[in-house]
């Protein structure tokens, strides 16, 4: 599939209308360049709350791609993403599954982190459709210029901009599944889902359960 072909995916499953970040691309970016530009990026209204882009880190030629939905707290501050605990999490995660960070490209499909104010505290809100789809662009160019052989969603953002909104996590999580993006797809929950789970055994095994899914992702990367 062509570069303006997985772009145009990944922006008719987000929705539609509004003002989106294509016309910042840079023309044959790199992941430089487009992090150069996605420091600019007021594609939508979330630049005012967020401190800083947090554009994805890792390099041109790793093999899998993991996205996430949006930077929380702690990612909005230091300006790389997947560093807070949903990241630690991750981190443990991949390392049990076989899959060396430091050789995955990691990112989000939304670049600043969306929170209102509660008391002293910054508490996350879901990005909606049209941030979604103003942020896509970047997503798209990363992935272009990345090309990686498996793609892995973190949650059902991430899962349904991709790979459409009928998509569901519950249902086919741990599965290769069709994508126009990479020769393999593969979406799990999100790590932040795992930490928020109370009971202590659920919590194990649902991590187990992650685990699992992101083993699946190695496999297919052979
Ligand atoms: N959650 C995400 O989806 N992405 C991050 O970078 C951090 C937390």
């Amino acid at each position: 599939m062509t570069t303006v072909a997985r772009r145009k995916a990944a922006e008719r499953s987000a929705g539609d209308g509004g003002e989106t970040a294509a016309a910042l691309i840079p023309s044959g970016p790199s992941l430089q360049s487009l992090r150069e530009a996605a420091a600019g990026c007021r594609a939508c209204p979330l630049w005012e709350r967020g401190t800083q882009t947090v554009f994805g880190e890792g390099s041109a030629r790793s093999g899998v791609l993991l996205v996430g939905e949006q930077p929380g707290d702690m990612e909005d501050r230091t300006g790389k993403p997947f560093v807070g605990p949903a990241g630690q999490l991750l981190d443990r995660a991949l390392e049990a599954a076989g899959i060396d960070r430091s050789r995955a490209y990691v990112t989000n499909v939304v670049k600043h982190f969306k929170w209102e104010p509660r008391g002293k505290r910054r508490i996350h809100q879901r990005p909606d459709a049209r941030e979604i789809r103003a942020c896509l662009p970047w997503l798209a160019a990363e992935i272009d210029v990345v090309r990686p052989e498996v793609v892995v969603c973190l949650g059902a953002t991430a899962a349904q901009a991709l790979l459409g909104s009928s998509f569901r996590v519950t249902r086919e999580r741990g599965r290769i599944v069709a994508s126009p993006l990479a020769p393999r797809a593969l979406a799990t929950v999100h790590p932040a889902s795992i930490l928020r789970i109370p009971d202590e055994a659920a919590r194990r095994a649902e991590l187990s359960r992650f685990i699992a899914d992101l083993s699946a992702a190695a496999r297919a990367l052979g």
